[in-house]
C-alpha cells in the first residue's frame, strides 16, 4: 500500500510507480498526471477471483466502471476475464469501442432513457439490471419494438445500508435506487418481469454502500435476499441463478483507514451465502460482485507540480498545486481524506506542515487540509496516492482547466492511455453567437 514507509523508490530515492520513475514520467507527460500501476490492478482482480474460486461458488467479478472509464481500462478488464457494469450510454459506448465482450456487460442505472435501453438491447449486453417500474415498461416497449429478448436482474433495496465501519438496517430504505424489499415492491417487480416473455429473469442485485470496511452489512443483505428468494420459490417457483451483491469494498486512503482484508470480507460473504442458501434448501447461486474502487483506487497516483505558497501568520501555510477539484472532487464533495508526498523523496521525514490546495477559484478546493510532508517548493512534484477511483471519472473542466493525462505503467514501461485535454478541445462544442446589435 502506498504509504510513506511502503513506497517503492528508484535507486536515487524517487517515487517509483509501475516500475517507472515518477519524476521522469512528469517530464515526459507533464502534470497533473494520473499514473496507474497496472500490476496493482491485476493483483486486485486476482485477489477477488482467487478468493471467489476458493469458495467453490460460481462467480463473476464485474468491474464497476464508473470508478474509472476509458478504452484502456475496459481492454485491461476484458483481458483479465472480468465482467463490467456500465451506468450510461456513454460508458456502454466506451466499453464497446474497446471491443469489450457485450455478453459480459451489465447495464445499471436508476433512470435509463429509452434511447439507452435501445442501445443496450441492440448491443446484446449480457444483462440489464432493472431498477424501477418505469424501466420495466420502457424495456418492454423496446423489446417488443425490436422483436428482441434480454436477460434481466432486479435491483433490490434490502433495507441494509453500509458505510465504512457501520451498517444500519431500516424498514424501508430511503434510496432512489432499486425496488424496496420490505414493502413488497421487489416482488411486484418480479411478477411484472415474469409476465413479459421477452425478459429472461436471471438474478437479484443489491448494492449496500461504498467504502465499506467490515462484512456485517453484506452478511445482513445476503440473509435478507435469501429470505426473499425463498418466498419467490414458494410463490412463483422461481429461483434466480445469480446473486449480485454489488460493490463497495473499502480501501485505505490514509493511515487512519483500516478496512478488513479483502480476503476476509469475501470469505465471510461466501460462507454466508453457502450457509444461508443451504439452510433454505435453495441451490447455490452464482455470486457476482461489482467492485470499482477496490480494483482501481489504490493503483492510481496523481502527480502535480507545486506552484505558489501563501503564509498567513499563525495558520498552516497554503501550498498550491497545478490541479485540484477539477481532477479530484472527492475532498470537496465528501470531505474525503488523502495523503501526499514529495515525489523526489517520498520516504524522507515529513517535517513540513501545510495545506495542499488546488488552483481552482473556490475556497473549498483543498486536496489535503492537514498535511505533513517532506519540504516542497515551487517546481517540485507532489504525489497523491490512491486517486485511481472516482478521480478522473468525476473530473470537470471547471474554470476551463484541461483534464489531466493518464498513463498506465507496468514493469518500467509507461503508456499514455488518455491524452491531456487541449485548449482547442475545450471549445470544440462551443458555437459562435450570431447576435444582432438591436
Ligand atoms: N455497483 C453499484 C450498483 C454501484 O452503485 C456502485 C457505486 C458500485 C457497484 C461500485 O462501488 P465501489 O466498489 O466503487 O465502492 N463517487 C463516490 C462513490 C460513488 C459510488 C456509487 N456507486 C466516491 O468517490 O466515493
Amino acid at each position: 500500500m502506498p504509504f510513506p514507509n511502503q513506497f517503492t523508490t528508484t535507486p536515487s530515492g524517487h517515487l517509483m510507480l509501475g516500475g517507472c520513475d515518477a519524476l521522469a514520467l512528469t517530464r515526459k507527460y507533464g502534470t497533473p498526471l494520473i499514473v496507474y500501476d497496472v500490476d496493482q490492478i491485476k493483483a486486485a482482480v486476482s485477489q477477488f477471483t482467487q478468493t471467489l474460486t476458493a469458495s467453490g461458488l460460481a462467480h463473476a467479478v464485474c468491474y464497476a466502471s464508473k470508478a474509472f472509464s476509458c478504452i484502456a481500462i475496459y481492454q485491461l478488464m476484458a483481458r483479465l476475464g472480468c465482467h463490467v457494469d456500465v451506468v450510461s450510454g456513454g460508458e456502454l459506448y466506451t466499453a464497446l469501442q474497446a471491443h469489450f465482450p457485450p455478453e459480459r456487460i451489465s447495464f445499471h442505472g436508476n433512470n435509463k432513457t429509452k434511447a439507452e435501453l435501445e442501445f443496450a438491447v441492440a448491443s446484446h449486453v449480457g444483462s440489464i439490471i432493472i431498477d424501477n417500474f418505469h424501466e420495466i415498461n420502457l424495456l418492454k416497449q423496446v423489446l417488443t419494438g425490436n422483436n428482441a429478448t434480454v436477460n434481466v436482474m432486479l435491483r433490490v433495496t434490502p433495507g441494509v445500508e453500509a458505510h465504512t465501519h457501520r451498517y444500519i438496517t431500516t424498514g424501508q430504505t430511503d434510496s432512489k435506487f432499486g425496488f424496496d424489499l420490505a414493502s413488497g415492491q421487489a416482488t411486484t417487480a418480479l411478477q411484472r418481469v415474469l409476465a413479459c416473455s421477452r425478459m429472461n429473469f436471471i438474478g437479484v442485485h443489491a448494492h449496500i454502500g461504498s467504502q465499506i470496511f467490515v462484512p456485517d452489512g453484506f452478511v445482513a443483505a445476503v440473509d435478507r435476499l435469501c429470505a426473499l428468494i425463498t418466498q419467490w420459490k414458494r410463490n412463483f417457483a422461481v429461483i434466480p441463478a445469480i446473486l449480485n451483491i454489488g460493490g463497495g469494498f473499502g480501501v485505505q486512503y490514509t493511515e487512519d483507514d483500516h478496512p478488513v482484508p479483502l480476503k476476509t470480507m469475501l470469505t465471510t460473504i461466501t460462507t454466508t451465502v453457502k450457509r444461508a442458501f443451504d439452510q433454505a434448501h435453495l441451490p447455490l447461486p452464482a455470486l457476482w460482485v461489482e467492485p470499482g474502487r477496490a480494483l482501481v483506487g489504490p493503483a492510481g497516483t496523481t502527480l502535480y507540480t507545486v506552484g505558489s505558497e501563501k503564509h498567513v501568520p499563525g495558520r498552516l501555510p497554503y501550498v498550491a498545486i497545478d490541479g485540484g477539484m477539477g481532477d479530484n472532487i472527492r475532498p470537496a464533495l465528501y470531505n474525503a481524506r488523502y495523503t501526499a508526498v514529495n515525489a523526489a523523496c517520498p520516504t524522507a521525514p515529513a517535517t513540513q506542515h501545510v495545506r495542499l490546495v488546488g488552483k481552482y477559484c473556490e475556497s473549498g478546493d483543498v486536496l489535503v487540509d492537514d498535511l505533513r510532508i517532506a519540504p516542497v517548493a515551487a517546481g517540485d512534484i507532489v504525489a497523491v496516492p490512491v486517486t485511481g477511483a472516482y478521480g478522473y471519472s468525476m473530473a470537470s473542466n471547471y474554470n476551463r482547466n484541461c483534464r489531466p493525462a493518464v498513463v498506465f505503467a507496468q514493469r518500467g514501461r509507461a503508456q499514455l492511455v488518455i491524452q491531456r485535454e487541449s485548449y482547442a478541445q475545450l471549445v470544440t462544442n462551443d458555437l459562435s453567437y450570431e447576435g444582432s446589435n438591436e
